[in-house]
């Protein structure tokens, strides 16, 4: 017998498919990380991740130019410090290359997206960590870290970061740099908080664009990939703590974790396709392996089925352009 429910008839045509598709891509909604390095005379490339670079101040503000031309909606600043100290010294001076490079982005792009900084100590830290060590030198202290973190935000909000992103995974950082924002009057500085960040392999090129010192993992701060009903748990904290924005990252091994997010939260949600899942991409298109187009579009809209309402990609830019 011939079907009569034909699931292919609004597959037939590209008018069709473009009528009847479900989720739909906005440069708008997409933000571009981006590594900014003190001291640095030329642009450096950054061999695990092809396209990507260790920009000087000039070549960053001529690169967030660009995004906002193409549309992007954000872009998120990391910083790279030419010194290294077991507190990160470097994160909250004003003069640290963080806090100069947002000025000055802010300075060259206005308000045509929203400027947004990484507040995490590891790229700051000569041992790596995410956050100053306890006595015995082994662990994370939290607390002690928290009171870095509130200086970190306040020297961030002074530079002109509209969004601060918090990515430590300390327990408490969304409420301690909140409160330490409001008193200092930065009321309308907001809060993005990477709520549900696992412990991830996924992370590996990252750590070479930021010249990582990091031997051990993060896996005493950071979430075991294990868990799912836990991702839920650090989200509803961190939007009790005051969270304006809740991430999930990395998010194509977490899309489950994403979806259960987006279901509940009371507050906007993002994913950041971090810099592992880019780098698989590229070494596979690059062999020849996968259309590389096709897999960046298909990976950015699967996170937003998933329920991410803005994602942060390496591919921000160049996506926006193609989404013209
Ligand atoms: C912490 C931070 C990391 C990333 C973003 N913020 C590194 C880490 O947690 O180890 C990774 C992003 C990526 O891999 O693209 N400052």
């Amino acid at each position: 017998m011939t079907p009569t429910i034909r699931p292919r008839r609004l597959r037939a045509t590209p008018a069709l498919r473009g009528l009847t598709a479900e989720t739909r891509l906005h440069p708008r909604e997409l933000i571009l990380p981006m590594f900014v390095r003190e001291g640095l005379a030329e642009p450096l490339p950054i061999g695990s991740m092809p396209g990507v670079l260790q920009h000087t101040l000039d070549s960053l503000r001529a690169a967030a130019t660009e995004a906002a031309e193409a549309g992007v909606g954000g872009v998120m600043l990391f910083g790279i410090p030419a010194e290294r100290d077991a507190r990160g010294s470097a994160a909250d001076d004003p003069q640290g290359i963080l806090n100069v490079a947002t000025a000055a982005v802010r300075a060259e792009v206005g308000d045509a997206l929203v400027v947004q900084t990484d507040l995490c100590l590891d790229e700051f830290t000569d041992h790596g960590h995410c956050g100053v060590l306890g006595s015995e030198g082994a662990t994370v202290d939290n607390d002690a870290t928290l009171d870095r973190y509130r200086a970190m935000a306040l020297a961030q909000a002074e530079a002109g970061s509209e969004l601060l992103g918090l990515s430590g995974m300390m327990d408490g950082q969304v409420a301690a740099v909140r409160s330490a924002l409001d008193e200092a009057g930065f009321n309308d500085t907001a809060l993005l908080a990477y709520s549900a960040k696992y412990a991830s392999a996924f992370y590996g090129p990252f750590r070479e664009a930021v010249d990582s010192q990091l031997t051990g993992d993060r896996k005493s701060y950071q979430m075991d990939p294990a868990n799912r009903r836990e991702g839920l748990r650090e989200v509803e904290l961190d939007i009790t703590e005051g969270a304006d924005i809740v991430m999930v990252k990395p998010a194509m091994s977490y899309l489950d974790v994403l979806a259960d997010v987006a279901a509940v939260s009371s507050v906007p949600v993002w994913a950041y396709q971090v810099s592992g899942e880019a780098a698989m991409i590229e070494a596979a298109a690059a062999n020849g392996w996968i259309d590389r187009r096709r897999a960046v579009e298909e990976s950015v809209v699967g996170i937003k089925r998933a329920g991410a309402d803005a994602i942060l990609s390496y591919f921000a830019t160049e996506l926006a352009g193609w989404l013209r």
